[in-house]
């Protein structure tokens, strides 16, 4: 199957490099064709263009089976790759959210038993279905806003047999979903009340019980553990991603969201595929992830949501750093997946031109989620997932003009969505 995507005012994101990631002055240069053709051949991109070129000219003239998709003076870029969610959930808390405004931090309300406990408890009394259901209608949602490859953690079990179930409603999203979909397993994601205390116990049940279960299982790509004050200690993290790299489980982790935890060193040691949140990073930690394979994550969301600092996005880019952005959607911290708003958070809150912020949810965000080599850029022979905006000016104006869908066609694996 074949389309042609003509009338493209600029086709945005190409890479002739074939990177994995871009760095450092390198995320300013996003790399684009005016008045461009794309053509999908089998679900990867087949070539790409001007229209003034002698390539379009021989596409145009033969043109059995192929789909023309005509588009109209929008824009065409890679599909979104959002690298961090959690969103397979069963409710919603938008309580605690009242209470948070009423001046409560997240810290004091995960003491009471809310937070992750709550929706922990919410998780174990939801079936399988029911997770499924409401998760896929997000994965829907977020296709919809442009996302096409997006990373899931469990973490709101907590048990084995809840964190078991949330996994294989990630396998059955994966089945059914156009989007690419990594899984990661985060039983560390806060300590069980039963645990209170006890808290090496419940790493003992992560390493010996549940790291075991998931990987016979096959039902995690990647392992997370939330390393930060009030929740795992790096001693912990250091024990639970050891078992988990004997199985093959590379980490991905929760670092610095409330503290300057140790988390980014650990990740780093760890050959982590990621270090997540760094709203608390300052010279030490940027100089650790420089001798590094480790794409720092930041989550403009939750730093938005939460009122908390905002990780020095700038200061990485300009010591040489890769910086990647996801959205983090879950029910606490993040009540939204819309890659398209984290693009307008990453160049109002963070700096990052409108360029950069592309690249970061992008090309960077595929990175972080190991998928790089086949998503993230306009590249031949990538798979084809994109979007088309609607008729607008520039670049730029994606970000500028937030809180609105500027999403018009969906391809996703080279099927245009409906
Ligand atoms: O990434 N920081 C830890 N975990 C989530 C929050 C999850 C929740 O509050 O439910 C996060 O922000
Ligand atoms: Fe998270």
């Amino acid at each position: 199957m074949r389309i042609l995507i003509h009338n493209i005012k600029s086709l945005s994101g190409i890479d002739y490099q074939s990177k994995l990631l871009l760095k450092g002055k390198e995320m300013a240069e996003l790399e684009s064709v005016h008045n461009a053709f794309l053509l999908i051949e089998d679900g990867v991109i087949a070539d790409f263009g001007s229209i003034i070129s002698d390539n379009f000219n021989i596409i145009k003239s033969n043109l059995n089976n192929t789909i023309q998709l005509d588009a109209k003076g929008g824009l065409v870029l890679p599909s979104f790759c959002d690298s961090h969610t959690h969103l397979v959930f069963a409710a919603s808390r938008e309580v605690e959210y009242v209470d948070k405004i009423k001046g409560l931090s997240y810290e004091e309300i995960a003491k009471r038993g809310g937070g992750i406990l709550n929706s922990a408890k919410m998780t174990a009394m939801a079936t399988e279905d029911e997770l499924f259901e409401s998760a896929l209608d997000r994965l829907k949602e977020i296709t919809h806003y442009g996302t096409g490859a997006v990373e899931i953690k469990s973490g709101y079990g907590l048990t084995t047999e809840t964190e078991l179930k949330m996994l294989r409603v990630i396998r059955r999203l994966k089945e059914v979903s156009p989007l690419t979909i990594k899984a990661t397993f985060l039983g560390a994601h806060a300590v069980p009340l039963e645990y209170r205390g006890r808290q090496e116990e419940y790493v003992d049940l992560i390493i010996n019980e549940m790291i075991p279960m998931v990987a016979s299982e096959e039902l995690a790509d990647y392992i997370d553990v939330f390393c930060d004050k009030g929740f795992f200690t790096t001693e912990d993290t250091d024990r639970i991603l050891n078992a988990g790299m004997k199985y093959g489980l590379r980490p991905k982790i929760h670092a610095n969201e409330l503290a300057r935890s140790g988390g980014i060193q650990t990740g780093v040691k760890y050959n982590a595929l990621s270090v997540d949140h760094l709203e608390y990073t300052e010279k030490e930690e940027i100089d650790t992830l420089l001798n590094s394979d480790t794409m720092p994550v930041i989550l403009p969301g939750a730093a938005f949501f939460l009122g908390m600092p905002y990780a020095p996005a700038r200061q990485m880019i300009a010591a040489g750093l890769p910086v990647a952005m996801a959205s983090d959607f879950n029910p606490g911290s993040s009540p939204s997946g819309n890659m398209q708003l984290i693009l307008s958070m990453a160049s109002i809150l963070y700096k990052l031109t409108p360029e950069e912020a592309i690249n970061a949810t992008t090309i960077n965000g595929a990175y972080a989620m190991g998928v790089s080599e086949e998503l993230g850029s306009i590249e031949k022979g990538k798979i084809a997932n994109i979007y088309v905006t609607k008729p607008v000016p520039n670049i730029a104006y994606l970000p500028y003009y937030y809180g609105t869908n500027k999403v018009e066609n969906i391809i996703l694996n080279g099927l245009i969505q409906r």
